[in-house]
């Protein structure tokens, strides 16, 4: 079992996959690099208290490739990596492991860009850039993009209003029943562009801390007991924008909005899930093209971040909704296999044109 034999039935197409390891620090991580077909492989790098080395290898190997389909998706110039640090971040997370982890992003020489995600924080991205100049999601002060969630709700709600256009031709929201799983960063902001919108919001959250901040900013908002009865509710929409799996062999059957679209990354819970959605009439707006905004904003700093440049790439996730979920109407297959399709697409289409030698300048 390994990367070129195959793991656990992931798809294992990647370029290149490293293990960097700084004994005095603690630094275990693991970089992957699932393709640069369309440019240096950008991805977050999580750090996360893996039970195993085959776990973090299977993680690492899923998430990058699934970055590679985001980023193209988004239309970036941009292939797809991702990184683990193995370890608790409360224990081990330190000066001197952050920047050992850079120089090993060093090494790669652009080949892989990293960023903030679960258990990876603006702060840190920028100890990891006192090591390296591959990195994104450093503090304003810094030059960088700052909270990617920002514009990650921002691509949310505009992959929502594409889908009310095609679900009942009129991409307005207001007066629609939204219900939000998990108000952390990405929902909080969810909410607000909804709530100007005038949609009627209802949410939920297991954190006290969450609902406390909706109960001062947003009163008028329903806070609800937990996801199952959020999703038993009446619903036009439901966003899941807390944990992965949300769409599940559980969840599928009772749900009663009609078009699912979120900031959570990995909803579907396994392979055909898409197609129960499709058969009970659900119009599920793919994952990783809703929540992309967050790469677009990130990606951004690395031609010096300009936030209304990031925004108006973030708004074009409206143009790509409309246009994915008219491809898979038209071929009659579920959109989250019409994103896979129009992902890998792009990957061939342009990454081909490599082969064309052009002299640098
Ligand atoms: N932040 C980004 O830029 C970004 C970009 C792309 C995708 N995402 C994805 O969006 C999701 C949310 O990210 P975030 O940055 O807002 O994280 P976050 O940690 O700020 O928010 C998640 C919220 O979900 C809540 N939650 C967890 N389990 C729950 C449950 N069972 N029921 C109800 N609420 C629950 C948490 O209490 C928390 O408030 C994650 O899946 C993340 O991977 C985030």
């Amino acid at each position: 079992m390994g990367v070129f034999s195959g793991h656990d039935g992931v798809d294992t197409s990647h370029e290149q996959v490293v293990f960097c390891q700084d004994k005095p620090s603690g630094l275990r991580a693991i970089i992957g690099i699932y393709s640069t077909a369309l440019g240096p492989a950008l991805g977050g790098t999580r750090f996360h208290p893996y039970a195993s080395e085959a776990e973090a290898v299977h993680d690492v190997l899923e998430l990058s490739r699934a970055m590679a389909y985001k980023n193209a998706l988004a239309g970036l110039d941009l292939g797809g990596g991702k990184a683990v640090i193995w370890g608790d971040p409360d224990q081990l997370k330190s000066e001197a492991l952050l920047r050992a982890y850079g120089r090993f992003i060093e090494s790669l020489g652009g080949r892989y860009i990293t960023a903030c995600d679960v258990g990876t924080y603006v702060a840190d991205m920028d100890i990891v850039a006192r090591e390296t100049r591959w990195v994104t999601g450093r503090s304003e002060q810094h030059g960088g993009a700052g909270d990617s969630s920002v514009l990650t709700a921002w691509g949310v709600y505009q992959g929502m209003r594409a889908a009310a256009v095609h679900a009942w031709g009129d991409p307005s929201l207001a007066g629609r029943r939204v219900g939000i799983a998990g108000l952390g960063k990405v929902g909080k902001h969810l909410l607000g562009h909804l709530r100007d919108e005038g949609a009627v919001v209802s949410g939920t959250d297991v954190s006290e801390r969450a609902r406390q901040w909706v109960r001062a900013q947003h009163p008028e908002v329903a806070l609800v007991e937990d996801v199952q009865a959020l999703i038993t509710s009446e619903l036009d929409i439901y966003a899941p924008c807390a944990l992965g799996g949300a769409l599940n062999d559980e969840t599928v059957p009772v749900l009663r909005a009609s078009i699912v679209a979120g900031g959570a990354n990995n909803q579907l819970a396994h392979p055909g899930i898409d197609k129960a959605l499709a058969d009970r009439g659900v119009l599920y707006v793919p994952d990783y093209l809703v929540n992309s905004g967050g790469v677009v904003q990130v990606a951004d700093e690395i031609d010096g971040f300009n936030f209304e440049r990031a925004k108006l790439r973030a708004t074009k996730i409206y143009d790509t909704t409309r246009q994915l979920l008219a491809e898979a109407e038209s071929e009659g297959v579920p959109p989250a296999a019409a994103a896979d399709r129009m992902a890998e697409r792009r990957m061939a289409e342009v990454g081909r044109l490599r082969t064309i030698m052009a002299p640098r300048p």
